[in-house]
């Protein structure tokens, strides 16, 4: 599946083990690992260990163990891209299956920005710094900023440039990055007198970053660019701190700026999140979802403010999440509010937020305010627009109070409801989309095609293949290998193919690719020779795949355990026979 690496790797990063099995399974912290009981298999007592440095999960019960995508195609039932698809879905990661492995490129970015982040937190502690007295002058305490993270880029134009090339990393990174610029050959720091936020994902890994200017000045932030590992559409500031708070609060409060998630969660609100100065996207609600369905916005009272609520609450209601809206009633914005009336006064303010039915009707309102006749009728209309998009009780309820609010007769209201030509705007009451079919994936092995190939010029092949059928991964590999299959065990091996039959039982792009094997894969003449390398290929990616879930196992064993001694004794072994049985497979090679 080379060819899906960079979805792949996304997902993994941003998709915490612990979390996607913790929604279904519950788990308690054991050490440094997570403990439940195995969904693969009845059990009482808890054999299942999750861990998360190494995001993985294994059953010492039932020997089933496994990544997160794994997990995911095990417990939903799902084949692999169908897994990748739900978990790029749920962590809004663009799961296009584009050919080009970027994994290891993206870990040199987190590298990158990771010591980038240090560089900036360390400029923040040097005795007397601009940076440090400004945030301090904005009420942030050490120990918050130590756990935002949050640093300092001071006024000189290499400070970054200069440290990043000491340590061996090239410009051009960086400035693909957004993290240096380049003018007339000339290369400087793109963050100068700034104070950084680093975003960081829910896997804990530093994508980009904000920074803000000290004092006055414009931009007042820079946002990182758009990058292989940061796609601002796709990520909420903070999230990594809050979603534990969100969960347990079962809700989230999202705010537009740095500041204002930095100082509610320094006031003890700590569930709250940023959506990096965006409108806020689908991807950003449905991350959001994963951990509560409750949110509240809470956006600046301006009109930009106001329009950023009104998309945030259709986007959210769309998700299927209870969201509120709130813009405080003292000061500007979040930040203000709770450094003036402390979080409790911030707590009552989320209390009294105006559901999606009452907000946008208090917006229809603000707009047509029923002073006259003329406006009356525009602000019934728009309401109906409202009440019309609300489900069915939902909307006997606002057509009584808008009814009774104007003194106009609810039958009035409910006929133009009924009457109300748009279309509803948002979710949908009918029954649920059947969900599109996974995308196709060409990505098809080199062993996939040989073995194919093999198989139309040898057909009495196919019992022995069958056996390692695993090893069609891919959707085409596996579809051609099921037709090769249906055919020529029906015949017992025997039948010449009509390779032209074949494909016209295939989608035209598996056509297309069972044609490029048969003519382009060259097997002529060495057959035999080439199905036994692949199988011993085979077998041998078998045995390492094996060999791996042993030594992660063997890391896992719970040592408070009675039994760890002898549950490591039983894995060694069987690592050390592995060892042997694959150095005698290689030497075949
Ligand atoms: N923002 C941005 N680029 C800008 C201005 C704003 O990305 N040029 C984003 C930032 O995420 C910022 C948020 O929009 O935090 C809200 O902007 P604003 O209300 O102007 O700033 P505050 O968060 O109030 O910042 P401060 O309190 O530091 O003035
Ligand atoms: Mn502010």
């Amino acid at each position: 599946m080379a060819g899906n690496n960079r979805a792949i790797e996304e997902i993994k990063s941003a998709a915490n083990i612990v979390d996607v099995i913790g929604r279904v399974v519950p788990l308690k912290r054991a050490g440094s690992n997570y403990k439940g009981c195995c969904p693969f298999h009845n059990e009482k007592t808890a054999s299942f260990v999750v861990s998360e440095s190494k995001q993985i999960f294994t059953c010492f019960g039932c020997e089933a163990t496994g990544d997160v995508i794994e997990f995911t195609k095990r417990y939903y039932n799902l084949d692999f891209k169908e897994a990748i698809e739900k978990l790029g879905k749920e962590y809004g990661i663009d799961v296009e299956f584009k050919s080009g492995g970027n994994a290891e490129k993206n870990k040199l970015l987190y590298e990158i920005n990771r010591e980038v982040a240090a560089f900036f937190m360390r400029a923040l502690y040097v005795p007397g710094n601009p940076g440090y007295k400004y945030i301090s002058g904005r009420g942030l305490k050490p120990e918050t900023l130590k756990a935002f993270g949050i640093g300092y880029a001071d006024e000189e134009w290499h400070s970054l440039r200069d440290h990043m090339r000491k340590k061996g990393y090239d410009d051009k990174t960086l400035i693909s990055l957004g993290l240096l610029s380049q003018k007339n050959g000339n290369v400087y720091d793109k963050y100068r007198n700034r104070i950084i936020f680093p975003i960081i994902n829910t896997s804990g890994k530093v994508i980009g970053f904000g920074g803000r200017i000290i004092g006055d000045g414009e931009p007042k932030y820079l946002n990182s660019d758009e990058s292989p590992i940061f796609q601002k559409k796709n990520n909420l500031y903070a999230l990594n701190l809050s979603r534990k708070f969100a969960g347990e609060q079962d809700c989230a409060i999202l705010v537009e700026g740095y500041m204002d998630v930095v100082s509610l969660y320094q006031s003890g609100v700590k569930n709250v999140a940023a959506s990096l100065g965006t409108a806020l996207t689908e991807n950003q609600a449905r991350l959001l979802k994963r951990y509560t369905k409750n949110v509240v916005l809470s956006y600046d009272a301006d009109n930009a403010g106001r329009k950023a609520a009104l998309r945030g609450i259709e986007i959210l209601h769309k998700e299927d999440c209870n969201v509120k809206v709130l813009h405080v009633s003292d000061g500007k914005d979040p930040d203000e509010f709770v450094k003036k009336n402390g979080p409790e006064a911030f707590r009552k303010e989320v209390a009294s937020a105006l559901n999606y039915a009452e907000y946008r009707l208090e917006d229809v309102k603000r707009t047509f305010p029923p002073g006259n006749d003329e406006n009356r009728l525009k602000y019934m209309k728009a309401a109906a627009d409202v009440i019309k998009s609300l489900s069915p009780v939902e909307q006997d309820i606002y057509i009584k109070k808008v009814a009774g609010e104007q003194g106009i007769s609810e039958g009035a209201l409910r006929r133009e409801v009924e009457q109300s030509a748009q279309e509803p705007t948002v979710k949908n009451y009918g029954p649920k989309k059947i969900p599109q079919k996974a995308k196709r994936d060409d990505n098809i092995t080199v062993i996939e095609r040989q073995l194919i190939k093999i198989l139309t010029v040898e057909p009495s092949t196919y019992k022995e293949i069958a056996k390692r059928k695993h090893v069609f991964a891919s959707s085409s590999g596996a579809n051609i290998f099921n037709a090769l299959y249906s055919r020529l065990s029906g015949s017992f091996g025997s039948e010449i193919l009509d390779v032209k039959a074949l494909a016209d039982g295939l989608s035209s792009e598996d056509a297309e690719i069972l044609k490029s094997i048969i003519e382009n894969e060259p097997v002529a003449g060495n057959v035999e020779k080439i199905l036994h390398q692949c199988f011993d290929t085979i077998a041998c990616k078998d045995l390492e795949r094996r060999r791996n879930e042993l030594t992660a196992r063997l890391d896992m064993i719970d040592n408070t355990d009675s039994s760890a001694d002898e549950k490591a004794r039983e894995i060694i072994e069987e690592i050390m026979f592995l060892n042997e049985e694959i150095s005698k497979l290689k030497t075949h090679f």
